[in-house]
């Protein structure tokens, strides 16, 4: 639940919040005046202050600078009737997160209160190194134990400890985000704000003035000053990601601040000094970039100084039963109760290839665990993608083909490789699919089809268990021994791996 805490002596201006914000998921309260909101804030501590500029007493500038002696990560956005250009500057010098004309265009408000929340958050979930999986009140951290993760939490200790530029790399999902945060939060900044910055998703002639500022009248439609995040954000971390997309002229600015920690505002003359780690990311390939001359390659040395590159999840399969027991806890706490999963569904999971890698892992689980009937996952509550067969050793064709049986497939329809079998995809019951394959078989004449869905399901077995006998049988329900009979009886190959 998030805590909202808003100073503004108007009676009007409260009652419109209660209206605005009323949600579940929102905690409002009131302060009619700085002193009594910088009174309210240790015992709340609200993950966001709104502030009224002119009150009685001390006034929202005044309120701002004393929340920042107290709290410096708490965004605070400030709010005025009364704007002059002036007012706007001091406040974003002072390092407010935003601010705001009354009347309010709501939209824009509730827009703005989601990310300086979300901004919040970054700076507050504290991102723990290997969080011990029994205990519940974690809810942030960096999971894995496999060899390239461990290199990735080495890399993490080292930059905590220093000021170094960093530059994460890795493909989309794989952590960047969570790690930059697992630095910042580790380093001797962690008391300073993190600004996260999405260089890819602010169109090219904005982020500039988004990053550096702007002047009056550096261009059209820049009526004010305006201050940019280097200077909110100055003694803090700045994340820039997908750093990959920013126009060469941005770049040549970034790559001064590395130098000497200064810029200049877009229109302006005089020279700005700050005091910003940088922590870049990027999915795409920088080098790449660089030998094409898009991306400059002395900016990139800069980055580069140290690189935690994130392995994708397929080459770290060790750590998936890790990640989905990590985030069914996760999933559970927030939704009372949590969901097990059967060996069958964890087979799967580890043998997805996960394009969209851990990201793509947690929306599956998240999924799953909304589909899932019982108190179990199983892989039918997978998405079709998961459903591909697990690749037999041996034959590339399934080794079934010269069997003296019928060699019609169990479901009405054969699948299309890539497609999912229908008996996966409508789960249903037991009594339902026999009446289904019942209808079919009438059908077919010569089928006998008993034999033919056994020998179907151990098939399936065994190709699942990549033709270990044990597990094969366990997951059929019989023993060892019958197993091995009907491998016999209908003559499975032994191409199949049986062992
Ligand atoms: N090692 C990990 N342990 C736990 N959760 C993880 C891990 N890696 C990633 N996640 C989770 O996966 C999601 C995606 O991570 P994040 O946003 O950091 O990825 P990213 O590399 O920045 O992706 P993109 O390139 O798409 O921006 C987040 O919810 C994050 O918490
Ligand atoms: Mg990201």
């Amino acid at each position: 639940m998030d805590k909202l805490l808003l100073i503004d002596d108007e009676a009007d201006v409260q009652y419109s919040f209660r209206r605005i914000f009323d949600s579940p998921d929102l905690e409002l309260h009131t302060a009619s005046s700085g002193e009594e909101g910088l009174k309210l804030i240790p015992k709340l501590r609200p993950d966001l202050v709104l502030s009224d500029i002119r009150m009685a007493g001390l006034n929202g500038l005044e309120t701002l600078r004393r929340i920042r002696q107290i709290d410096p990560k708490l965004p605070v956005i400030l709010m005025t009737a009364y704007g002059t250009t002036q007012t706007a500057i001091e406040a974003m010098k002072l390092g407010a997160y935003d601010y705001l004309l009354k009347p309010f265009d709501v939209p824009r408000l509730k827009q703005l209160v989601a990310n300086a929340l979300k901004a919040s958050k970054d700076m507050r979930q504290t991102v723990a190194l290997q969080p011990q999986l029994e205990q519940q009140d974690y809810d942030l951290g960096v999971i894995g134990r496999s060899e390239p993760m461990q290199e990735v939490f080495k890399l993490i200790g080292q930059l905590a400890a220093s000021d170094a530029t960093a530059l994460i790399t890795g493909e989309s999902g794989t952590g960047k985000e969570l790690v930059a945060r697992a630095v910042y939060q580790n380093s001797r900044r962690a008391k300073e704000p993190f600004v996260a910055i999405n260089c890819a998703a602010i169109p090219e002639n904005l982020l500039e003035s988004e990053l550096f500022g702007h002047e009056r009248g550096a261009f059209t439609g820049a009526t004010a000053q305006r201050i940019g995040r280097f200077e909110q954000c100055n003694r803090g971390t700045l994340f820039l990601d997908e750093i990959g997309d920013m126009a060469p002229a941005t770049q040549t600015k970034i790559l001064r601040v590395l130098q000497n920690g200064s810029f200049e505002r877009v229109g302006g003359n005089s020279t700005v000094q700050v005091d910003v780690r940088i922590i870049a990311a990027t999915n795409k390939p920088l080098e790449e970039a660089v030998a094409r001359k898009e991306f400059r390659e002395d900016l990139f040395y800069r980055l580069n100084v140290v690189r935690i590159q994130l392995p994708a999840l397929r080459d770290r399969r060790s750590d998936i039963r890790l990640l989905v027991d990590y985030f069914l806890r996760k999933i559970g706490a927030a939704s009372g109760g949590m969901k097990s999963i059967n060996e069958n569904t964890l087979i799967a999971l580890e043998a997805f290839s996960w394009p969209g890698n851990v990201r793509e892992l947690e929306n599956v689980l998240r999924r799953a665990v909304v589909v899932a009937k019982g108190p179990a996952i199983l892989p039918g509550d997978l998405p079709a993608e998961l459903h591909q067969p697990v690749p037999v050793k041996e034959p590339a064709k399934p080794a079934v083909a010269t069997a003296p049986v019928p060699t019609a497939p169990v479901a009405p329809q054969p699948p299309a490789p890539g497609e999912t079998p229908a008996v996966s995809e409508t789960p249903g019951d037991i009594p339902e699919l026999a009446r289904l394959l019942f209808r079919w078989a009438k059908t077919q004449p010569g089928l006998k089809v008993l034999p033919a869905v056994e020998r179907e399901l151990v098939i399936e077995a065994l190709r699942e268990t990549q033709g270990n006998q044990v597990r094969a049988a366990r997951l059929l329900g019989i023993t060892r021994a019958t197993l091995r009979k009907r491998v016999d009886k209908f003559g499975i190959r032994r191409e199949l791996n049986v062992t």
